[in-house]
């Protein structure tokens, strides 16, 4: 419903500081890649100290100004500003510099929107983005009108079309809230259904760059997960683990941290990024070659806190080890469980380190023991043989000899099923070498 443009932007960054804000260079770059990663063509930076925001610009006047000349020498089509602006600021300092003006928010937002691979993270995306531009709306922006060309910041809802009709955008937001919510309500009955199926769900987490998807793709086949068909369908970034020592897991991919993602949208994506706190076991990406990577590994557990997974246990992947020359290698705690694995997404190295780490983190004790079933527990015998806990049997007329070899906790989370059922899975666990 809403037009999509495709044109690419020619973008001015403008580029705030403080004191005590940390390296700015690194600051820099990586506004720079954000900018490049939302599809704009870096013309230029201009870089503000600022130690008093100015209420009317953000930045003080005489740097506005200079902005404005900035991007008219380069005839930029967009200003991109690493910082939060108010509606107002952005206002006029559009107005001062005659192009659009994107704050930190707004290009995140973009970034989100273009990331945004599942259906409720899609639906996440257009609530926020409507959101902020409802803020922006209530003020007019006659200014800068249908001849705003460019992508950022213009990516989902149309302006024009939707100050033509506010109402619109109410009833907008409104049902797209909704749907929102049935998305959530059959994302929790998905996570029942999967506790269930008794498949331990792996979350791939970390800064921006790190390089979950090329792990992501290291780890996986290929194939989306597809006996968990609903979820299968809305979110093509869960993918099935296979050939671990604890039987089939499955991998969510997340979208990259970023530092200072701006609190609201935090909030907005809980649903998106709900994919860590539902998880059994977050993969921590790290790049191994970073120079900042304890900052960014702070980041990322700040973030996981906000968004309630930092209970969840974690892995450290310690990624890139082609570019810091390190070998692949498992570090291991005092009890001798896995903590950290060294690899290489790009080269394949220590992928096989990084998979039996896996598999004993999510397989722990195993259950290994002969198991009878009536013909009777057919229903339990499906289950078990769908978990992968089935490593031999035979049937004749009195039921199934099973030879069972599984996970402990794998069995452990069989339940659901009637007394008889129970019952059997207690004995197991009591028999359990
Ligand atoms: P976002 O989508 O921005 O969150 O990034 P990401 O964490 O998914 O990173 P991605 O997999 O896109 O990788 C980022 C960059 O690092 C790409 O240019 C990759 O080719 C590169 N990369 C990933 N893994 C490795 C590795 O093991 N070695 C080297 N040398 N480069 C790698």
């Amino acid at each position: 419903m809403f037009d999509r443009q495709k044109k690419g932007d020619r973008a001015l960054l403008l580029l705030p500081h403080s004191r005590g804000q940390g390296d700015a260079g690194r600051r820099a770059d990586e506004f720079t890649e954000l900018a490049q990663s939302a599809g704009a063509e870096v013309l230029g930076a201009v870089a503000a100290r600022v130690e008093d925001p100015h209420p009317r610009y953000y930045i003080g006047s005489g740097k506005a100004d200079e902005v404005a000349e900035a991007a008219r020498m380069l005839a930029a089509d967009v200003v991109l500003v690493d910082h939060l602006l108010t509606p107002v600021q952005e206002r006029n300092l559009e107005k001062l510099v005659g192009v659009r003006v994107v704050d930190r928010a707004g290009l995140i937002l973009d970034i989100f929107a273009q990331r945004a691979r599942s259906h409720e993270g899609k639906l996440e995306v257009e609530l926020a983005q409507l959101k902020h531009l409802a803020t922006r709306l209530v003020r007019g922006w006659s200014h800068l009108d249908t001849q705003r060309g460019g992508a950022i910041g213009n990516r989902g809802p149309g302006e024009t079309q939707l100050e033509t009709d506010r109402r619109l955008l109410g009833e907008r937001v409104k049902m797209l809230g909704k749907r929102l919510q049935k998305v959530q309500t059959q994302r929790g009955q998905q996570r029942r259904a999967r506790l269930r199926n008794t498949v331990p769900r792996v979350a791939l987490v970390g800064y921006t760059n790190a390089g979950k998807s090329t792990l992501f793709n290291a780890l996986t086949t290929g194939e989306v997960y597809a006996a968990d068909q609903l979820f299968a369908t809305l979110d093509p970034t869960v993918r099935k683990l296979d050939g671990l020592a604890c039987g089939a897991a499955v991998l969510s991919d997340t979208v990259g941290f970023i530092r200072d993602l701006p609190h609201d949208l935090v909030a907005a994506f809980r649903g998106t990024l709900a994919e860590a706190s539902d998880a059994d076991l977050l993969l921590h990406i790290r790049d191994a070659a970073d120079e900042d990577g304890e900052e960014l590994h702070r980041i990322v557990d700040g973030v996981l806190e906000e968004i309630e997974a930092g209970e969840v246990p974690q892995l450290q992947v310690m990624n890139k080890v082609d570019l810091a020359d390190v070998s692949p290698r498992i570090d291991r705690d005092g009890e001798g469980r896995p903590q950290r694995v060294w690899v290489s997404a790009a080269t394949g190295a220590g992928i096989d380190l990084l998979r039996q780490a896996l598999g004993e983190l999510l397989g722990g004790e195993r259950v290994q023991s002969p198991l009878q079933l009536p013909l009777s527990a057919g229903r339990l015998h499906a289950r078990l043989k769908a978990a992968g806990a089935i490593a031999g049997e035979t049937v004749d007329e009195h039921g199934w000899a099973l030879r069972i070899d599984a996970p402990r906790s794998v069995i452990a989370l069989l339940s659901g099923g009637d007394a008889a059922e129970a019952r059997l899975l207690r004995d197991l666990l009591g028999q359990a070498v």
